[in-house]
């Protein structure tokens, strides 16, 4: 492998510029050509593909979002948007690929792989946290600390108030944020898309939490949940519950910007320097993620498959510390 083409795809999140910007750095190390190929698999099609020189790279360990531009690429989807993809690849001699980005981006690695043969490893970045063969993905620390940050302003002014916010929280199709930043801003309950919450149970715990003189309730919604947006939510409680003053907020895109925690910096870049070394060693159409801080490499179609499973323990947690 002489030449590496880097991409960010999907949604993005804080430390992927970190994950770059390592990949990149141990690329040089090895005497590689490293390529940003622009906006994901989009760039990729359109032959937005530059050399990087170190130049490229300074300074953007620190920031949010990713220079490398992002998308979601529905012309990559089809075959014809894969071999125009190839065909650009082949043209700047890339023969490799780091794909950075959610499940979607990763099966991409993983189609076009089996497709065309390019060697592929993927990174996780998203703050989403849903994928296998990592115990956390780049970005998901930083957007809980940015939950945390926002929900504990909001229960300021819901303590001055006695008021009761619904908050929602992204996720898309998991609870990850919603368990973690919940429980670490001393969340009346948890609304996660893997369990249905039955709306007796949600006004039997606030009720209970009233006679307990709880004065102010959080309760945090994970969107795409099966109990409904948190509005909704807000609505129907508000039939059973009508003397409680409630306001909903949707913390939304807030949670995917701003500078990567320590742990982020950290996790991406020691997965950017895995990369690189793995697709050296040979290791392709795998997921580089860290279990107990150690570097594990796992074939893509086992890390995007959904069976990460939000920690059954943290949920008996946060009902103990909810009561
Ligand atoms: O996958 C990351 C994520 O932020 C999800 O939590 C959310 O459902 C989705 O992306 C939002 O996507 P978009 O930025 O395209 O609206």
């Amino acid at each position: 492998i002489k030449k590496i083409g880097v991409l960010t795809s999907g949604g993005d999140a804080p430390g992927m510029n970190a994950a770059i910007r390592a990949a990149v750095r141990a690329g040089f190390y090895y005497n590689l050509d490293m390529y940003g190929i622009y906006r994901g698999y989009e760039g990729m099609i359109q032959n937005d593909i530059k050399k990087l020189d170190s130049r490229n790279i300074t300074h953007v360990l620190e920031r949010g979002g990713t220079f490398l531009k992002s998308a979601r690429s529905e012309e990559f989807r089809t075959p014809e948007g894969r071999k125009k993809a190839y065909t650009n690849l082949k043209a700047h001699g890339i023969d490799a690929l780091i794909v950075i980005g959610g499940d979607g981006s990763l099966t991409g690695a993983h189609l076009f792989y089996q497709e065309y043969g390019i060697p592929a490893i993927g990174l996780p970045g998203t703050i989403d946290n849903d994928l296998s063969g990592t115990d956390s993905t780049i970005g998901f620390d930083t957007a809980c600390n940015t939950a945390i940050e926002a929900i504990d302003k909001i229960r300021d002014t819901a303590t001055s108030h006695d008021r009761l916010f619904f908050v929602e929280v992204m996720g898309r199709d998991a609870g990850f944020i919603a368990v973690n930043a919940g429980i670490g801003s001393a969340a009346a309950a948890i609304l996660i898309p893997e369990n249905k919450t039955p709306i007796e149970s949600l006004i039997e715990k606030l009720k209970s939490r009233t006679k307990a003189m709880k004065t102010s309730n959080i309760v945090i919604v994970a969107e795409g949940g099966k109990s409904g947006s948190a509005q909704e939510i807000a609505d129907k409680v508000k039939k059973f519950l009508p003397y409680y003053d409630i306001k909903v907020t949707i913390l939304g895109h807030l949670q995917r910007g701003g500078a990567p925690t320590s742990f982020d910096r950290l996790l991406a870049s020691k997965l950017g320097v895995a990369a690189v070394e793995g697709l050296m060693q040979g290791k392709y159409d795998v997921m580089a993620g860290l279990i107990n801080h150690k570097v594990v490499f796992t074939p893509i179609v086992k890390a995007i498959v959904d069976d990460k499973k939000v920690d059954e323990d943290d949920l008996r947690v946060a009902n103990i510390l909810s009561t």
